[in-house]
């Protein structure tokens, strides 16, 4: 939401950032992976006492700190990474944009290089959808969002005359858990009740804390 004030907007990180931590246990001494971590507005700039390694397409990195090893490469194959290899993986912005028919191979390597994870996606029942800021985009039809993009600039992208928009994964919590066997998600209010994201986590943390949606199960 870049229309909130800037300090409003690394408020509303840092209150995400401590929530991933809590549901991912994340302790001093963890090694963590950060899979799509872009500029790593979202964890590494909160993060200086952590061993972090960032996974991300970018061709260079664009994080610079001295707890911080960037790898180049595509979550759908971690095969650079040995199983159990991190203690915690996260991911800020990921889930969404994997190709539906992909998102089983993400799923499944995440898992298999973390012990413990927390993954944060926009919830299906955000009012704003984050990246086009328009209320309830998600739902709105092809045909709808098709005339939009072609006539106007809507957040952060320009025009599009050929009516060609992001394809973004909008799934039900108890879908995005069929994804992560024994996981439980958690609602996170990003910007109030305005922006509400969904956490898909696997850690020790106490299920009765925050609010905890459900589990598929099997308890971590
Ligand atoms: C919306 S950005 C989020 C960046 C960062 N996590 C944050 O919260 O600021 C999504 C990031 O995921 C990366 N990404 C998308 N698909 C990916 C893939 N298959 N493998 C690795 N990174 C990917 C993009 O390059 C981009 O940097």
């Amino acid at each position: 939401m870049n229309h909130l004030p800037l300090i409003g907007r690394q408020q509303a990180r840092l209150r995400r950032y401590q929530r991933i931590c809590e549901l991912a246990a994340v302790k001093p001494g963890d090694r963590v992976l950060d899979v799509g971590c872009g500029n790593g507005a979202s964890f590494e700039a909160f993060n200086s006492e952590n061993e972090i390694v960032g996974l991300d397409l970018l061709p260079e990195p664009t994080i610079r700190q001295e707890n911080f090893r960037y790898v180049q490469g595509d979550a759908r194959d971690m095969s650079c990474f040995a199983d159990g290899e991190f203690d915690v993986a996260v991911a800020v912005g990921l889930l969404e944009h994997i190709p539906p028919e992909d998102l089983e191979t993400v799923a499944n390597e995440i898992r298999r290089v973390a012990r413990r994870y927390a993954l944060v996606i926009p919830h299906i029942w955000t009012l704003i959808e984050p990246h086009y800021r328009l209320p309830l985009w998600q739902f709105y039809p092809h045909g709808v969002k098709s005339f939009l993009v072609s006539h106007f600039s809507i957040g952060p992208y320009p025009k599009s005359p050929s009516g060609e928009y992001r394809y973004l994964n909008y799934f039900t919590p108890g879908r995005w858990r069929t994804l992560f066997p024994g996981s439980r998600t958690a609602v996170h209010n990003h910007v109030g009740w305005l922006v509400r994201d969904l956490v898909i986590y696997d850690g020790p943390a106490d299920r009765s804390a925050g609010t905890a949606e459900a589990s598929t199960g099997a308890a971590a």
